[in-house]
C-alpha cells in the first residue's frame, strides 16, 4: 500500500530511485514519482498518473544528484492524478516528502495550523509537508526539530521520508504502523518499504519500529525515539535474492508464482521435516496443545487458506478452530474461550487489518502465532512465535502459492500436533507436489475451457461443499480480483436458498468436487443450475469423477485434496485475465501489502 524509497550518496541517484520504485509497485500503482538534488541544492521534481514505465519516460538521468526519495501510490485521500502524486512540496519549495499510510488527523492539522494554506492536493500527505514548512517557519525551528515537532501532532500511519533543501546532504524518515527499512550500502545510505526495492545495492537493513525517526547522511545514520533519545539496533542480511524478483521468462509473475508451487511444497516438507521427525519449535507445540480453542485470523486470500486450516487443525489435532476476518476480529471480538491461541495467517506480515487484531491480542496477553512469507516482519516481530512460508518473495497481487503455501504449513503443523506418522505425511505431500505438476502441465486445456466459456460473461459461480465450498471461496476470489468477472462462492445446497434467482442463460457455474462423500449432492445442485441454462464446469478427482467431467485431478490424500484442485481454479483465473487482455500482475483498484485498515 504505496512505496517509498530514499536515498543518499553516491550512486546512479535516479536510477536507484526508478529501479526501486519498480520493485515496489506490487504496493500500489496509481501515481508514482520522484525528487532529486544535488549537494549545491538544484533540485528536480518529477511525477505523474500511472506506473513506474510512464514515470519512468519523464525522469532525466543526466542531472546530478546525490540524493532523493520517491513514491509509488495506491490512492486513499484524493483520486488518482498527477496533482495527488507524491512527492508533495510545501509552498516555500523547501520541504519535499514521500509518505505511505494514513493521517487520520489531517483535517484537524489543517484546521488549526494551516487555515490559509495553499493546498495543491487532496491528499492527507501534503498537511505534512505543509505543518513541517509551518512549523519552521512560524516557530523558527530547524528543519530537523520541525520534523521531530510534525511527527508529535500527527496521528495515524506512517512510513515518511523528507528533504530539507537546507541541508541537501541529508534525508529524514519516521515510521508509525507502516513498514519501514534503513538500507546500509557501500558510500550511501537508503531507506525503502521492503528490501527488494534496493536489494541490487545492498543486503543490510535495519528494521524501524514504531515510533522511530531516521537521519541518513551518506557515510551515517541515526535513528532515534519521537523525543530523540538515540537508539542502537544491528542491521541484518536480507536473504532475498534478486533473481527471484525477475519474471524470467514468464509473461506476468502469478504464472511463475503458480509453477513455483511445487518446489515450495518440496522446500516446506524439508523445512518442517528433519532427521525423521518433525522440525517444529517444542514450545510452540506446547503452547498450542495448552490451549482449549484455536482462532485463525487473516484478510483475504489468507482468510480463505485459513478455512482449509481449521479443517485440518481440527481433524488432525482435534483442536477446536474458529476462523475469523481480520478487520471484523479487531473491532466485533467473539466471545472467546478460557485458553485461546491465536494463529495469524499473512503471506506479507504486514496487513494491517491483521495487525490491528494482533495489537488486541497482545493486550490480552495470549499467545500467538504467525505464519508469513516475510522473516521479521511486523506481524511476526509481534506475535510469539513465526512459522516461515518458505515461498520465495509472492510479486503478483493475486496470491497463489502463498495460498497453497500457508495450507501446507498448517498440514504439517497440525500433522505434528495429532502425531500423524512422519512418512506418511511427507509421502503424501510429496504425492500432492507431483500432482500439481501434472496439473500445471494441462494448461493449454484449461486457457481452452476460460477461453471458450468466461470471455464475454459478466458473472460466475463456483460451489461446492465442505472443503470444496472454503476452496471455491478462494476460486471466486481469484477469478473476480484479475479478470473482474463478478464471481461467488456458494456452499452447492444452499444455492436453491436464494442464490439460484442469479442463474440465467449461459451463466458459468463452476463447480469443485472432489469430496466423495457430498460429491453427488453438489452435482444435483450444478443440475438444478444447467436446468436454469447455466454454462457448467465440473472439476473432480478419480475417485469422486464421473464420464464427462471437464478436469479430473489424481486422486490425492483427502484433507489435502484443495491444494491441487485450488491450482485448477488459478489456472483459470490466469488464463481469463489473460485472454481478456488484462495486466494480470497489477489488476486495477488493487496493490500487494495493505498497510491501512
Ligand atoms: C488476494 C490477495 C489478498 C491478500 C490479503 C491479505 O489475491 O492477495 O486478498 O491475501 O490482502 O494479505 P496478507 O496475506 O499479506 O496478509
Amino acid at each position: 500500500m504505496c512505496g517509498i524509497v530514499g536515498f543518499v550518496g553516491n550512486g546512479p541517484v535516479q536510477k536507484v530511485l526508478v529501479d526501486g520504485l519498480a520493485k515496489l509497485e506490487y504496493r500500489g500503482y496509481d501515481s508514482a514519482g520522484i525528487y532529486i538534488m544535488d549537494t549545491d541544492g538544484q533540485d528536480a521534481l518529477f511525477k505523474t498518473e500511472g506506473r513506474i514505465a510512464d514515470l519512468d519516460q519523464l525522469v532525466d538521468y543526466d542531472l546530478p544528484a546525490m540524493m532523493g526519495i520517491g513514491h509509488t501510490r495506491w490512492a486513499t485521500h484524493g483520486e488518482k492524478a498527477t496533482r495527488n502524486a507524491h512527492p508533495h512540496q510545501s509552498a516555500s519549495g523547501r520541504f519535499t516528502l514521500v509518505h505511505n499510510g494514513v493521517i487520520e488527523n489531517y483535517e484537524a492539522l489543517k484546521a488549526e495550523y494551516l487555515q490559509d494554506y495553499p493546498f495543491q492536493s487532496e491528499t492527507d500527505t501534503e498537511v505534512l509537508v505543509a505543518l513541517v514548512d509551518f512549523l519552521a517557519k512560524e516557530k523558527g525551528l530547524s528543519g530537523e526539530d520541525a520534523f521531530y515537532q510534525m511527527l508529535a501532532l500527527v496521528q495515524g500511519s506512517y512510513a515518511i521520508a523528507l528533504v530539507d533543501n537546507h541541508t541537501p546532504d541529508r534525508l529524514y524518515g519516521a515510521k508509525h504502523k507502516s513498514p519501514l527499512l534503513l538500507a546500509i550500502g557501500d558510500g550511501f545510505n537508503g531507506l525503502v518499504s521492503d528490501a527488494m526495492a534496493m536489494i541490487a545495492y545492498t543486503d543490510q537493513y535495519v528494521e524501524l519500529q514504531d515510533g522511530e525517526v531516521l537521519i541518513l547522511e551518506a557515510d551515517q545514520v541515526h535513528i532515534t525515539t519521537l523525543d530523540k533519545k538515540p537508539i542502537e539496533r544491528a542491521p541484518y542480511t536480507a536473504e532475498l535474492d534478486a533473481q527471484d524478483l525477475e519474471k524470467g521468462t514468464y509473461p506476468f509473475y502469478m504464472l511463475k508464482e503458480i509453477d513455483e508451487q511445487p518446489a515450495v511444497l518440496r522446500t516446506l516438507i524439508n523445512a518442517y521435516i528433519q532427521d525423521g521427525a518433525y522440525h517444529i519449535d517444542a514450545d510452540l507445540l506446547q503452547a498450542i496443545q495448552a490451549a482449549d480453542h484455536l482462532y485463525i485470523i487473516a484478510c483475504g486470500t489468507s482468510y480463505n487458506a485459513g478455512w482449509i486450516g481449521k479443517k485440518l487443525l481440527e481433524n488432525w489435532a482435534n483442536i477446536p478452530t474458529d476462523v475469523y476476518l481480520a478487520s471484523e476480529f479487531a473491532y466485533d471480538m467473539p466471545l472467546l474461550s478460557a485458553r485461546p491461541f491465536f494463529i495469524f495467517l499473512s503471506q506479507s506480515g504486514e496487513t494491517a487489518d491483521s495487525r490491528q487484531a494482533l495489537v488486541e491480542v497482545n493486550c490480552m496477553g495470549a499467545p500467538s502465532l504467525t505464519i508469513t512469507n516475510v522473516k521479521g516482519s511486523t506481524l511476526s516481530r509481534e506475535a510469539s512465535y513465526t512459522l516461515l512460508l518458505h515461498a520465495g518473495p509472492e510479486i503478483a497481487v493475486a496470491s497463489t502459492k502463498a495460498y497453497t503455501a500457508q495450507i501446507s504449513v498448517m498440514a504439517l503443523l497440525a500433522a505434528a500436533l495429532g502425531n500423524i506418522p512422519i512418512q506418511e505425511i511427507a509421502r503424501d505431500l510429496g504425492i500432492v507436489a507431483s500432482t500439481m505438476e501434472s496439473i500445471l502441465a494441462e494448461k493449454s486445456r484449461i486457457q481452452g475451457w476460460a477461453d471458450s466459456n468466461l470471455m464475454e460473461t459478466r458473472n460466475a459461480f463456483y460451489i461446492g461443499r465442505t472443503s470444496d465450498y472454503y476452496v471455491s471461496m478462494e476460486a471466486a476470489l481469484k477469478l473476480k480480483e484479475i479478470s473482474y468477472i463478478q464471481t461467488e462462492a456458494f456452499a452447492a445446497g444452499e444455492l436453491k436458498h436464494g442464490t439460484i434467482a442469479l442463474i440465467e442463460e449461459g451463466t458459468p457455474v463452476l463447480a469443485l468436487i472432489t469430496d466423495p462423500v457430498t460429491g453427488s449432492h453438489t452435482r444435483g445442485n450444478l443440475e438444478e443450475t444447467k436446468a436454469r441454462g447455466a454454462q457448467t464446469m465440473v472439476i473432480s478427482m478419480e475417485d469422486t469423477a464421473r464420464d464427462g467431467d471437464d478436469f479430473v485431478i489424481q486422486s490425492v490424500r483427502s484433507e489435502l485434496r484443495p491444494l491441487v484442485s485450488v491450482v485448477v481454479t488459478q489456472l483459470i483465473a490466469y488464463y481469463t485475465a489473460l485472454g481478456r487482455g488484462l495486466d494480470v500482475d497489477k489488476p486495477r483498484n488493487l496493490a500487494k501489502s495493505v498497510t491501512v485498515e
